[in-house]
Order: C-alpha cells, then sequence, then structure tokens
C-alpha cells in the first residue's frame, strides 16, 4: 500500500516509478480508503500495541494505493526498497528515506511474508482484479 501520508504528499507516482524500475510487476492495484474496520482487521497483529489506535485512526484518514506486486524474492526485495520502519533509520535512497517523515507516518506499507502477501492481497482484490 501507498499510505495516506504519501498520498497526500503527492508522492504516487514517484514511488510507482521507484517500485517498477526495481523490478516489480504490478499485478492488481487501486485507490481506494480503508474504513476502521478494515484497518483494524488488516493490522490485527498489531492489535495489543500501544500505537494501534494511532495506526488505524491514520490509514484510515484518507485514500490509499493498493497493489499486488511481483518479482522473484519479492517480499524482501520489496522490505529493501522501502527502507526500516523509521524513516529516520531508513538507508538512502529508500522509499521511506525520501518519503516518509515519522516511524508512524512512514509512505508504504509491504508485506512481511509470503503467506501474509497472499492474506493481504485477498484482503483488498478480488480473482478478478488480479491478472
Ligand atoms: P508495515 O507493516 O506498514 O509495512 O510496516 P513495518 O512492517 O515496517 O512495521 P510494523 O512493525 O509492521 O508496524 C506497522 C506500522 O505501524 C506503525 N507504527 N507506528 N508509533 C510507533 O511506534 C509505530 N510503530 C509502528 C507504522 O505505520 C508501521 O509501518
Ligand atoms: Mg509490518
Amino acid at each position: 500500500m501507498i499510505k495516506p501520508d504519501a498520498v497526500e504528499n503527492g508522492h504516487i507516482g514517484a514511488i510507482l516509478d521507484k517500485i517498477t524500475a526495481a523490478g516489480f510487476k504490478i499485478v492488481a492495484m487501486k485507490y481506494t480508503q480503508l474504513s476502521k474496520r478494515d484497518a483494524e482487521i488488516f493490522y490485527a497483529i498489531h492489535k495489543e500495541r500501544p500505537f494501534f489506535g494511532e495506526l488505524v485512526e491514520f490509514m484510515t484518514r484518507g485514500p490509499i494505493v493498493a497493489a499486488i506486486l511481483e518479482k522473484d524474492n519479492a517480499v524482501d526485495d520489496f522490505r529493501a526498497l522501502i527502507g526500516a520502519t523509521n524513516p529516520e533509520e531508513a538507508a538512502e535512497g529508500t522509499i521511506r528515506k525520501l518519503y516518509a517523515a515519522s516511524i508512524g507516518e512512514n509512505a508504504v506499507h509491504g508485506s512481511d511474508s509470503d503467506e501474509n502477501a497472499a492474506i493481504e492481497g485477498a484482503f483488498h482484490f478480488s480473482g478478478r482484479e488480479i491478472y
């Protein structure tokens, strides 16, 4: 996902450009807004964390871009492309270093495993929206 902060700041195009330049194939994509319930389900793994309320508030405050990306070694390569959760710790040239403001508002989401990528892809897209 391209998160609400990056959408608000006009970075959709630049982020998609970096993603495609890094060799990812976009197999599904949509512009949409998460409801509170959507965000609570999507980030359910973090529901006991102190930042959960803030995270749900942030992720629902405006539209996002959801996409399914394909590449060999996609999960690890995408996390390398986006950089550390905290943009202050993200490597130079990474998407979070370039476009994120804080650990909470960090521009992009990446799946953390192939298994979660499949779950998250099915959360956003029906079979006929995946090419
Ligand atoms: P994501 O799931 O969004 O790709 O991010 P991530 O794996 O790098 O980080 P994760 O630990 O899964 O945290 C999910 C999101 O929660 C927000 N967060 N806020 N205020 C805080 O201390 C804090 N820590 C995490 C961020 O939006 C983070 O991306
Ligand atoms: Mg995560």
